[in-house]
This record gives structure tokens, C-alpha cells and sequence, in this order.
């Protein structure tokens, strides 16, 4: 769940690369992937691969 902006939603966290479950990262706001890299904005989208 992401409360942001005064707003409420739910994201599914999957990796869109093969699906592995990213962590939430505090000191960047961002979900980040331990499986390659892949990180997503606290919004859901994508951000880069590392
Ligand atoms: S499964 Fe997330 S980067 Fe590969």
C-alpha cells in the first residue's frame, strides 16, 4: 500500500523483468530489485536497471 499525495493505492510489487518481488528502499523512496537491479518509483514505474 502507498499512501502519496493525499492518495491511496495498492501495487503489486512484480518485477516486470522475471518477476522477482522488489524491496522497499527508505533512503531512496524507491522499490528496488535484488534480482538484477530493476527499480521502480514509489508510484509503481519503472526506474532503471543498474
Ligand atoms: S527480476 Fe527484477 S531485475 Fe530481474
Amino acid at each position: 500500500m502507498v499512501k502519496k499525495d493525499g492518495v491511496l493505492f495498492a501495487l503489486s510489487t512484480i518485477c516486470t523483468h522475471l518477476g522477482c518481488i522488489p524491496n522497499w528502499t527508505a533512503s531512496s523512496t524507491t522499490f528496488e530489485c535484488p534480482c538484477h537491479g530493476s527499480g521502480y518509483y514509489d508510484s509503481g514505474v519503472y526506474l532503471d536497471q543498474k
